[in-house]
């Protein structure tokens, strides 16, 4: 695939796909976007309504593994076991994680050690990243995910917007996705674009517009009801 590597409003980076004109994470901002919606809007807002000790997160699109890594930081730092399994159809290059240089966004020593580990996991493998982040990449296309006895308690969803990619925010996929979460898991995603939502809605969610991450006005925060 034939990427640009950009630097966004934050300064961090991430990547343009020129195939799609699409970039991985919001022009406003990669590492804000990632923390307002995945860790700040689900990680932490799940933590702070469940009191429970392990969490099992699916991550619909690894791409650059940015969530996974903020998940492993934060999975250490609120002190709770996260069990993270993310699907992936188009697997990045290890040249492409390096020139992000993710790996040194948060400054510490263990992080960057498990940043480097996540990047290097095989895939189809659950790998112990540290005493808290237990990962299992999975290549594979997202419409053949297939796992009976999944009790997700959390979904980051994270596709390409609905411009590049919109067979991701039709009926089926939200549909998978209710059939991997628990009762009472969440949905989060940068998106709240009507047809979505309303897609979202009619495969059995929640759903509630909350403030999205800076550039964009809101976001999607969905319950398995
Ligand atoms: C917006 S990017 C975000 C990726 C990632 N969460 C990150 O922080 O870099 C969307 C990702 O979904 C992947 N993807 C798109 N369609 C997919 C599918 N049907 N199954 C699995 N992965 C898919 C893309 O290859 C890309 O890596």
């Amino acid at each position: 695939m034939n990427f640009k590597h950009v630097i966004t409003g934050d300064g961090s980076k991430t990547l343009y796909l020129q195939s799609l004109d699409e970039t991985y994470h919001s022009n406003h901002g990669a590492l804000q976007e990632s923390m307002h919606v995945y860790i700040q809007s689900g990680l932490q807002y799940l933590i702070d309504n469940k009191d429970v000790d392990q969490l099992n997160v699916f991550e619909m699109g690894f791409g650059t593994g940015l969530n996974a890594y903020l998940t492993a930081y934060y999975s250490r730092l609120y002190q709770k076991k996260v069990f993270y399994t993310s699907i992936e159809k188009f697997p990045l290059k290890e040249s492409d994680y390096r020139k992000l240089e993710y790996f040194n966004l948060i400054e510490s020593d263990p992080y960057t050690a498990e940043s480097e580990k996540i990047a290097q996991a095989p895939w189809g493998e659950q790998i112990a990243i540290s005493e808290f982040f237990v990962l299992e990449k999975i290549e594979e296309d997202f419409f053949n995910f297939n796992r009976e006895t999944a009790n997700y308690d959390i979904i980051y969803y994270d596709a390409f917007g609905h411009r590049a990619q919109s067979e991701m925010w039709e009926l089926r996929p939200f549909e998978i996705c209710r059939s991997l979460l628990r009762k009472g898991g969440i949905l989060v995603t940068y998106a709240s674009k009507g047809s979505a939502r309303r897609n979202l809605i009619q495969s059995g969610f929640e759903v509630k517009k909350i403030p999205g991450a800076p550039g964009k006005r809101e976001m999607m925060r969905a319950i398995k009801v």
